[in-house]
């Protein structure tokens, strides 16, 4: 067992701009993030990772970096972010940066210079190249719809750009780029900071001589992914950034890598590989949407089997060899309770069912700003109440392509990442005590039913729940290093699996739906020894555990049984 603080960790995400907004420009700060410091500190978390926060011009709400050395002016100074960590420090809390490698803003001092001429200096510090046929160099599609290239008058020349325009991609190949960004990274680690979330870092790397993706229907751009993500040259970086740097620090860090599956992802995180201490996956963010199409805006229903299959795979080829980072939600994706739990009759009780799960798996448990008290999704009427340039760029191209827009916005409804980028509910005051200003984004209408201060004063609310998984994990060393069975892996309804240490075994029971369905439990399970850890429902008496017991809609519950 190779035990690390940050296995035994809870990491809580914060995206600055919609948390807390102290000076009324609408916008969340730092001293915002500043003055949630004991909320957080109540609620367990041992690490605060934060959205980027670095100066920019936030086209894309900061993920566009024009100083990786200076603090974006809507937040803040450095003088708040050094107040803002030696707090975080003083109650025992860490913070993990949010840094961009593979890409900058079109306004980094670099693009500037590089886009000015061919022979500027700094030209290779990104991808230029000629256009070919009168088009761009080759048919690779962008995240964020259309070409992944953007032609530029100055020097009649295409630079790439994976996601908005407005996103350089950087030339990992030139080292100048690779010794500037070792330096930058290792400016932060002398500050103090706890670690970093490296955005986007599968795509560092693209393929040699960047050929044309496949297209037999002859489409003008293609989801050329595998020619950009998780090539075999971004480990190479990983591990020299890692031997160069970050080894000489005790600090976590997660890469954003889509397009893996856990055999692939043990390249990154396996123990012996000297690169990074775990990844997000995108497997169970991909359960909802058919392949092909427009990927995440091609919406099918998820169902349990599949999402049995990709964990208990992740949990199972992961064991003792790398380590999981666990999510439902983050600033990119729509809200977990009302994407795979119930955001009306069983918001509450799913929203808790939705935590044990997470919580319960082996690997760090990620919970991102409103999931703690259940936020749901919002489904603004018109485009113009969205933000998000994702959301904005697909709504354009669906126009373009005449689609009705009752129709897009049914897409938008459910995948936007605005559901997740309304304003902390913290009271019922106006704008949901996010902001005395006009918000940047609209809060969500039902903060009067969902907020911090309700939470907290109600000893069932979805809070206490998260509070006690937590307390639970720093208990029960079997909760964060035992090691995981799926049982009754037919079950189109219920997961339930098992979570084994030495002499001690979890059983973790969740209903995944509104129904009461029967469940039966396999006989070689220790039940007379049971002690019922946590649960969404009262359990008493007639409710217990049996070897066949009937299940309430949502219901979860977590049992210590011997092994
Ligand atoms: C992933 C980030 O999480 C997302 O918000 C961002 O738009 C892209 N990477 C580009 O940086």
């Amino acid at each position: 067992m190779n035990k690390k603080w940050w296995k035994e960790s809870v990491v809580y995400q914060i995206y600055p701009i919609s948390f807390l907004d102290t000076n009324g420009d609408g916008i969340g700060d730092l001293r915002g993030i500043m003055s949630k410091l004991d909320y957080l500190k109540d609620l367990g978390i041992d690490v605060i990772w934060i959205c980027p926060i670095y100066k920019s011009p936030n086209h894309d709400n900061g993920y566009d970096i024009s100083d990786y050395q200076d603090i974006m002016k809507e937040f803040g100074t450095m003088d708040d972010f050094d107040l803002l960590l030696r707090e975080a420090h003083a109650r025992g809390l860490k913070i993990m940066m949010d840094l961009v490698l593979n890409h900058t803003s079109d306004e980094h001092p670099w693009f500037i210079e590089s886009r000015s001429s061919k022979d500027n200096p700094k030209r290779d510090y990104y991808i230029w190249r000629k256009g070919k046929n009168g088009g761009p160099p080759n048919n690779w599609e962008s995240y964020f719809s259309g070409s992944v290239w953007k032609y530029d008058e100055t020097t009649d020349e295409y630079y790439m750009h994976l996601y908005s325009k407005h996103q350089p991609d950087l030339n990992w190949e030139n080292q100048r780029v690779i010794d500037g960004m070792h330096e930058m990274v290792e400016w932060w680690l002398k500050k103090g900071v706890d670690g970093f979330r490296f955005d986007a870092i599968a795509h560092i790397v693209k393929a040699a001589g960047l050929p044309d993706g496949d297209n037999p229907n002859h489409l003008p751009t293609v989801r050329a992914y595998d020619l950009f993500s998780n090539l075999e040259n971004v480990h190479t970086l990983l591990n020299n950034l890692y031997e160069r740097v970050l080894f000489h620090y005790d600090i976590m860090t997660v890469g954003e890598t889509s397009g893996l599956g856990p055999e692939q992802a043990l390249s990154y995180v396996g123990d012996t590989r000297n690169e990074l201490n775990m990844v997000f996956q995108f497997e169970h963010m991909q359960l909802d949407a058919a392949s092909g199409g427009s990927g995440k805006w091609n919406i099918r229903p998820w169902n349990l089997l599949e999402l049995k299959k990709v964990m208990s795979n992740w949990q199972t080829v992961l064991h003792e060899q790398g380590w999981n980072a666990n999510y439902w939600c983050n600033h990119d994706q729509p809200r977990s309770v009302s994407r795979f739990g119930d955001d009306t009759r069983y918001r509450v009780e799913s929203a808790k069912m939705l935590a044990t799960f997470i919580h319960m798996l082996e690997g760090t448990p990620y919970i991102y700003q409103g999931e703690e008290i259940g936020m749901t999704n919002i489904a603004f009427q018109s485009i113009d109440d969205y933000r998000d340039v994702e959301t904005l760029n697909f709504y354009e191209e669906q126009m373009n392509e005449g689609v009705p827009e009752e129709k897009i916005m049914q897409v938008i409804w459910k995948k936007s990442r605005d559901n997740a980028r309304t304003p902390m509910q913290w009271n019922i005051s106006e704008e949901a005590g996010f902001t005395k200003g006009r918000p940047w984004i609209r809060v969500n209408s039902n903060y009067a039913l969902i907020n911090v201060e309700d939470a907290l004063k109600d000893p069932d609310s979805i809070y206490y729940h998260y509070k006690k998984l937590i307390a639970l994990r720093k208990e029960h060393e079997v909760i964060v290093y035992g090691k995981y069975e799926l049982l009754l892996a037919d079950d189109e309804e219920i997961y339930v699996y098992t979570r084994t240490l030495g002499g001690s075994r979890l059983l973790v029971i969740l209903n995944f739906f509104g129904n009461e369905p029967e469940l039966t439990l396999p006989h070689d399970l220790n039940l007379d020894t049971r002690e019922l850890l946590v649960s969404n429902y009262p359990v008493k008496g007639d409710d217990d555990l049996s070897q066949t017991f009937r299940l309430r809609p949502y219901e979860a519950r977590v049992y210590m049984l011997k092994a």
